[in-house]
């Protein structure tokens, strides 16, 4: 008889639920996006992501039994994100698969939503196995980890600042182009020549495997800025747009006066600069940790010109790339059933006491 494993995501902003059966194929995946509930606002309001996980969490999960053919008395197992993330919004998926575990009495694990990103590759590609370094980029993490084994998890490095995720959104913003703002930059980028603005590239110092994405973002707020005065007057006095990284307290533009194949220039010369930063560092520290597979999971492991990039860069070290198709590298519960599975089938279950926790590590520091 299958396994079925009854997969809650709700960390953030997706209310997620999935039915996975021996915990390697999906049986369903639904996911509810809250982007047009937060989009204007540019980012995530806390109060009202945990509101709308209140509201659709159960209809959600329906939704994953109806389309995996289940019903509840089919499930042997419960998988629900138990951090890191927005308190509020864990504590709802979290809360509601504690009370269903009870009410039709099987067990349920709490998942650490960083450890069921790296699972998204394992579900994807069957062939990949432990160990690997894994780059898990999204909008609340740039987490670097030697995977060793299952559980075990060394972090190689992490974010000093912005996740790299949140410096696409931030950008996104000060251009006026929208929420979330990863797959509109790289849209526009599309459109640009990442050479034409150059900005800095945010890298660590020796021996270290740090991110750090704030100072490029305030790199490309200043040159906005100067752009915008330019268009405002200086173009006419015939001088030349100021070099990326130089400071201004001109007031911040609105998005319309700015040409757009500037703005387009603009997201490629980011977009560079944050693909950069994270194949450098990635491909050293896997070097480093000798190891042959990297895995980029992620939001941000969409985007098309990072999966190039570290694709071509670790291939020169004979290193292999693996990352899942863009609907598991965001949010979804299907990598939570993933994880949540080996817990399960060993017998794991956790107490009605697990608490959500905001600020979950995983692995060893
Ligand atoms: O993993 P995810 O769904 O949620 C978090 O756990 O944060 O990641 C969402 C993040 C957002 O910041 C979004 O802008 C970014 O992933 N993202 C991208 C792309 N698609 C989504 N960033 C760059 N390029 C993309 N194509
Ligand atoms: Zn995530």
């Amino acid at each position: 008889m299958a396994h079925l494993t009854l997969g809650i995501e709700s960390s953030c902003d997706e209310t997620a639920a999935a039915v996975l059966e021996d915990g390697r194929r999906i049986r369903s995946s639904v996911i509810t996006s809250q982007d047009a509930l937060h989009a204007p606002f540019g980012g995530i309001v806390p109060e009202l992501a945990s509101r709308r996980h209140v509201e659709v969490v159960w209809p959600v999960v329906q939704e994953a039994l109806t389309r995996a053919g289940a019903t509840l008395a089919d499930l042997d197992g419960i998988a629900a994100t138990a951090g890191p993330g927005l308190v509020g919004s864990l504590l709802v998926g979290l809360s509601f698969g504690k009370a269903l575990a009870f009410a039709i009495d099987i067990p349920l694990v709490g998942v650490n939503h960083l450890e069921g990103h790296l699972y998204a590759a394992l579900l994807e590609h069957q062939d990949l196995t432990f160990p690997f370094t894994g780059l898990i980029a999204s909008g609340g993490h740039t987490h670097l980890y030697l995977a060793q084994a299952p559980g075990q998890y060394r972090l190689l490095g992490r974010t000093r600042d912005d996740a790299a995720g949140e410096a696409f959104d931030k950008v996104a913003k000060l251009l006026g182009l929208g929420y979330p703002g990863g797959p509109l930059i790289e849209e526009r980028a599309r459109k640009g020549d990442p050479d034409t603005v150059r900005f800095p590239r945010p890298l660590p110092e020796r021996g270290s495997y740090d991110f750090s994405f704030s100072g490029l973002k305030t790199a490309v707020v200043n040159y906005v800025r100067r752009a915008r005065c330019e268009v405002r007057g200086a173009v006419g006095a015939g001088l030349a747009l100021p070099k990326a990284g130089a400071a201004s307290s001109a007031p911040a533009p609105t998005p319309s006066t700015l040409d757009p194949a500037l703005v387009a220039d603009i997201c490629a010369g980011f977009q560079e600069a944050v693909v950069e930063a994270l194949v450098r560092v990635t491909v050293a520290a896997a070097k480093a940790s000798a190891s042959s597979r990297i895995v980029l999971v992620g939001g941000v492991a969409c985007n098309g010109r990072l999966r190039s990039r570290l694709t071509q860069r670790a291939a020169d070290e004979t290193i292999e790339v693996y990352y899942p198709s863009p609907s598991l590298c965001t949010d979804n519960a299907a990598m939570i059933a993933a994880a949540g599975y080996p817990r399960l089938l060993r017998g794991e279950r956790a107490a009605l006491s697990l608490n959500a926790d905001a600020d979950l590590v995983l692995g060893l520091m």
